[in-house]
């Protein structure tokens, strides 16, 4: 008999000779997705029997989280401020990171936005800012733009699940091109990493998530400097621009948006771990 307590301890082993980082915890939270149980159901009773096709789709995943497959691909699912987002190997896992960078923006949106304030998500893979947003204030309209249509799928459902589809129009196309009319606030979360950094990204990131939604170019800000060019026709007088960056690129950042948006009013904000990670322009 197949029992959850005779798969586990084996399979973190496995991924811990594999050079898994949290090998119990992905073993674990990976068997409770396979038996359709929550991690603390699943741990509650280690005597529960396991049917052979479960434990078979079991040992398929953790040969590819051995390998290095970050487990959000395994289950489809990733958290992002508290909501459930179905991800894809076209769309980055959503960061701890970027909540960041939602918060800010919704700040500078009025808790009861005049019917009418735009957004527009640039660089929206799975939708988490632009569905997260709309969520949390419910009378602005958003456009989610991404250069990958795959990702705009995947973007696209999500809003479905969380009841905000109506309020969302998908663009595929490049940074701003796309947008039909000025809009109120832009967010963006671009690729950023440098070329010189990439060698050094785990496996899990290099090999799996999608090169298209991390690599920026030589110094890693390629697409977020086209973006501040054209930023200023595509935005309301009085509008705003979020951008995340890297942490090591908050000068260089400064100084090209106040380069491309002179008129504007330019600062840094630091992620909780204290390292610059957005960058704020108003006009
Ligand atoms: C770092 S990911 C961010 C995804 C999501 N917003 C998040 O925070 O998890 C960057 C996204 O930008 C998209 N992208 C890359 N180049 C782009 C371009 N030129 N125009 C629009 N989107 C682009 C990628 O396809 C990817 O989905």
């Amino acid at each position: 008999m197949i029992t959850v307590e005779s798969l586990l301890g084996p399979a973190v082993q496995q991924l811990e000779s594999a050079g898994s980082p949290i090998p119990a915890l992905d073993a674990q939270l990976w068997l409770a997705h396979v038996c359709g149980l929550t991690r603390a159901q699943l741990l509650a009773r280690p005597e529960r029997v396991v049917t052979p096709a479960q434990a078979a789709r079991f040992s398929a995943g953790l040969a590819r989280l051995a390998a290095g497959e970050p487990l959000r691909y395994l289950t489809g699912r990733a958290e992002f401020h508290g909501l459930a987002f179905r991800v894809s190997s076209a769309t980055l896992i959503p960061r701890p990171e970027t909540e960041h960078l939602v918060d800010a923006a919704l700040e500078l949106i009025p808790d009861v936005a005049p019917s009418g304030f735009l957004v527009a998500d640039i660089g929206a893979g799975s939708g988490c800012i632009a569905v997260t947003l709309a969520v949390k204030r419910p009378a602005i309209h958003v456009f989610a733009v991404d250069v990958s249509s795959a990702a705009l799928e995947v973007a696209e459902r999500n809003a479905e699940q969380h009841g905000v589809a109506k309020r969302i129009t998908f663009l595929p196309g490049h940074l701003l091109a796309p947008l039909p009319v000025q809009v109120d606030l832009i967010a963006a979360n671009l690729p950023y990493v440098a070329d010189r950094e990439w060698d050094d990204l785990p496996i899990s990131v290099r090999e799996y998530e999608p090169a298209g939604a991390l690599r920026g170019g030589t110094e890693g800000l390629d697409l977020i400097d086209e973006l501040l060019e054209q930023a200023p026709s595509a935005l309301h007088s009085g509008g705003s621009i979020l951008l995340e960056i890297g942490a090591a690129q908050g000068p260089a950042a400064l100084a090209l948006a106040q380069c491309r948006c002179p008129a504007g009013t330019v600062r840094l904000e630091q992620d909780y771990a204290g390292r610059d990670r957005l960058l704020i322009i108003q006009t």
